[in-house]
Order: structure tokens, then sequence, then C-alpha cells
């Protein structure tokens, strides 16, 4: 049996992934599709992820489903555990998330709550459900987007880097408590990758590919806890490892404020 059949035969047949419609997500749900797992795409991009299924679907013999929702609210996330009932699930990517840049207390607070709910409130009530039904099930894998920054306090992104703080601790706990049912966890914690998020979060960065990053996240699912995806997130993770957290903080202040000087020059 090749190795992406005993993947696939791990977990089961269906894939979801959140935030499918570009970046880390997509670029996941494509590997997925080649490893012949079918596919659920949720964003709310609706053109986006069915321009997607239509591709996977031309290039790997696999299913796909799209489900357009805004997981910033929690209703939809309801709806969204609602409509994957009858599927054959096995496998669940929580990445859609998003950053923020700039002092806490100069940024517009209902965008950084609505952050919170998305980084933080959809990934507690979907790793809920899904977590019990794996457990259920005897059989499944979580992985779940943090970041480097979920390892000490980041000014200049206070406020992001303590939603993936959320994440990663969540995550950390969630590999014991379900490792008995045969559950594998994940955490992904990348350092910068070349996606939509600097645009969304009004920083500039130079970012690794995201298909680097989405084959070792995968290929690191069921062999320990975290993964620091990509050359760059293991080298920055691997230089600061001897670095007291204070000293931590103070060197991410200056990688963030290196990524949104350009706000300060066109002020
Ligand atoms: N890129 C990096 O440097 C980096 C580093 C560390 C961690 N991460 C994490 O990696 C994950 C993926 O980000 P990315 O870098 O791939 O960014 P991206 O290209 O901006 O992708 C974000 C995805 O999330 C979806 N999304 C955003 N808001 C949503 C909402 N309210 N409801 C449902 N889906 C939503 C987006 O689709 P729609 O716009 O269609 O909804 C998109 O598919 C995030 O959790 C991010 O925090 C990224």
């Amino acid at each position: 049996m090749d190795k992406n059949c005993k993947f696939k035969n791990k977990y089961g047949q269906w894939a979801l992934v959140t935030g499918a419609s570009s970046g880390i997500g997509a670029a996941i749900a494509y590997q997925l599709a080649e490893k012949g797992f079918n596919i659920i795409l949720c964003a709310r991009n609706q053109k986006k992820l069915d321009k997607m299924a239509r591709k996977i679907v031309f290039q790997y013999p696999v299913s796909t489903e799209v489900i357009t929702k805004d997981l910033s609210v929690l209703e939809q996330v309801h709806q969204l555990c609602e409509e994957v009932k009858s599927f054959e699930l096995g496998l669940v990517v929580l990445n859609a998330g998003f950053g923020t840049s700039g002092d806490y207390i100069n940024s517009d607070l209902d965008t950084e709550l609505n952050m919170l709910s998305l980084n933080c409130i959809s990934v507690a009530a979907l790793a809920h459900y899904f977590g019990r039904r794996f457990a259920e099930q005897g059989r499944g894998g979580l992985i779940m987007l943090s970041s480097i920054v979920a390892f000490q306090g980041t000014p200049g992104a206070a406020n992001y880097a303590a939603s993936k703080a959320y994440v990663q601790n969540l995550s950390e706990g969630l590999y014991h408590e379900l490792k008995p049912f045969n559950v594998d966890v994940l955490s992904a914690a990348p350092g910068p990758v070349e996606t939509g998020f600097a645009a969304r979060a009004n920083m500039q960065m130079e970012g690794q590919s995201p298909s680097i990053v989405a084959r070792d996240i995968l290929s690191s699912l069921g062999k320990r806890n975290t993964t620091f995806p990509g050359r760059v997130s293991k080298m920055l993770i691997f230089g600061l490892r001897s670095v007291p957290r204070w000293g931590k903080v103070l060197i991410m202040k200056k990688v963030i404020r290196s990524m949104t000087e350009h706000r300060q020059k066109a002020a």
C-alpha cells in the first residue's frame, strides 16, 4: 500500500478544510485531494471555492463539496457542523483565520473582536464538535493553525498573538485528551507564509511557499503535537530556543515593526 493510501485509510473518506479558498488552506486541500480524500471546502468566498472544487475534481478522482460560511458568526459555525453530519469525515483542518497589526489601543475594536470570534471561538466550537465525533468513531485527525507568535507576547500584533496562544494551548491539551481514542491532534505553527494573510493584516513580509508549508503540516500529523512547518519557521524557532521569554517578546517587537514600517513611512 502506498504512503498516500495508508494516510487516507488511517483517517477516512472525507476531509474538511476551513479557510480553503486561499493560502495554506487551499494548499492543504489540494494535497489532501492528491492523497485521495474527498474534500469539503469551507470559507466565505463562494466563487473562489467553486473554482477550486472544479479544479480539484478535474485533477484528482475525488469528490468535493462547497460550504460557504462566515465562521466568525457562531450560528454559522453550528450550521457547518449540522451540514457535515452525514459525511464520513475523518480529517478536519481548522485553518480559517486572520491577523491584525499595529498598537492595540489604536486598533478598531470590532475588527479585533471579530478576529477572536474566528481565530478562537469558532476553533473552540469546531474542536469540541469534531473532537467528540472522532472520539466516538474511534479515529480521526484534527489539525489546528497556530503560529510562531503563539509562544510569547508580540507587540504590534498583541491580540493576534494572544489568539494563536489560545489555539496552541488548546491543541496541546487536546493532543493528550484524544490520544486514547486514536485521534491525532496537530498544532501547526508557521512563521511567515506567502498568502493573503499579510495584506489583510496590513503587513509586508516575505514568506515561505504555502505548498511547502502544507506538505510539512500533513507529514507531521500523527507523529507529534506541534510542528513548525517550513525551513524558515524551524530556523526562527531554533534561533529563539535559548532566549528567555521576555527577550523573545522584544525580538518579536522588532520583527513586527519591520513588517509594518511601510505604514509609518506612508503616514
Ligand atoms: N501566512 C502566514 O504568515 C501565517 C503564519 C502563521 C499562521 N498563519 C495562520 O494560517 C491560517 C491560514 O492563513 P493564510 O496565511 O493561508 O491566510 P489567507 O490566505 O488570508 O487565508 C485565510 C483563509 O481563511 C478564510 N477566512 C477568513 N475569514 C473567514 C471567515 N470569517 N469565515 C470563514 N473563512 C474565513 C479565507 O477565505 P474567505 O476570505 O473566502 O473567507 C481564506 O480561505 C490562519 O489561521 C493564519 O492565522 C498564517
